[in-house]
């Protein structure tokens, strides 16, 4: 039997609206316009595509979209320069530093300059360690995305055993934390599993993606992850987003997961709006926090 396809795309949308009606009731009770600045680097293409995308976002969620854009030879200290000017400007509540920096950009740097507060990406330190404690400020954009659309389509991760695999910073180790989490301490039912973070060395790679119920692959080798991987009735979530040839797919072989598993994201439209959604409402998330330390400072 075919799977049901978890739609990232359409549960973005409604996210976006949602966050939309938010920005209009914050900004109507007197609130600042939230407004996040973009820093682009060089020209990498998919970069900007996906600067693109978020600035237009923005615009149609009420948010305020900047866009900084310097060229693949900016040198360290006057991108730093770059990030300090946007940390002091009042009038900016969200930072977003597109990744990857040219060769030769130190990305820890740069990242670790962002101000805390203003850090909507989730990617400054000390937002992972308030993360690692249960205690976060903001949501790692792509894994609260990815727990958004289980909630909504009412997948339950309690007591399930999810497989992550991918151990980067942006994905799959913020992504176990926020599964293996409390009871509503990092957003909707992302509490109580039992996680595994495997990784492209795992022993026994396939047999441990057998055993979870949800599989969550951000490893970034096309159609690594094969039907025969997969627990019959597991839910599968591709991360993943990688061109062959012509046609864009992800870590998942997508037309085997469909035949054995319960449920799988596309790609696209699968988990990537999520991540621009969840971006928007870190945004207006920041921009309440800085407004309420204004006001009662
Ligand atoms: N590049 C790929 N994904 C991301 C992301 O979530 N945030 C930023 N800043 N850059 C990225």
């Amino acid at each position: 039997m075919a799977a049901r396809i978890l739609d990232g795309k359409q549960t973005a949308l409604k996210i976006r609206e949602e966050i939309a009606a938010e920005v209009r009731q914050f900004v109507d009770a007197g609130g600042p316009t939230p407004c996040l600045a973009a820093v682009l680097v060089g020209d990498d293409p998919a970069s900007q595509v996906y600067v693109r995308n978020k600035q237009r976002a923005c615009e149609k969620a009420g948010i305020e979209g900047r866009l900084d854009r310097l060229p693949a030879d900016v040198s360290q200290s006057e991108l730093l320069d770059v990030v300090r000017r946007l940390n002091e400007d009042d009038g900016v509540h969200g930072i977003l530093v597109q990744l990857p920096l040219p060769r030769g950009l130190d990305e820890r740097l740069v990242l670790d300059m962002v101000d805390a507060r203003k850090d909507v990406d989730a990617f400054n330190p000390c937002n992972v360690g308030l993360l690692m404690q249960g205690r976060p400020r903001f949501l790692p954009c792509t894994p609260a995305g990815i727990v958004q659309l289980l909630h909504r389509y009412e997948i339950p991760t309690a007591g399930k055993h999810v497989v992550v695999v991918g151990r980067s910073d942006i994905v799959g180790k913020p992504m176990a934390m926020l599964l293996a989490a409390r009871d509503g301490s990092c957003g909707p039912s992302a509490a109580n599993a039992t996680v595994t973070l495997a990784h492209s060395r795992t022993a026994d790679l396939a047999e441990v993606v057998r055993s979870g119920d949800i599989v969550i692959a951000a490893v970034g080798r096309p159609e690594m992850i094969r039907g025969e991987w997969l627990k019959p009735g597991a839910v599968v979530v591709d991360v993943g987003i990688n061109r062959v040839e012509d046609r864009l797919v992800g870590d998942v072989h997508f037309d085997e997961a469909m035949e054995v598993a319960s449920a799988v994201t596309p790609v696209p439209g699968g988990v990537g709006p999520l991540t621009i959604a969840m971006l928007l409402g870190n945004t207006l998330a920041a921009a309440r926090a800085i407004h309420q330390s204004r006001n009662s400072g």
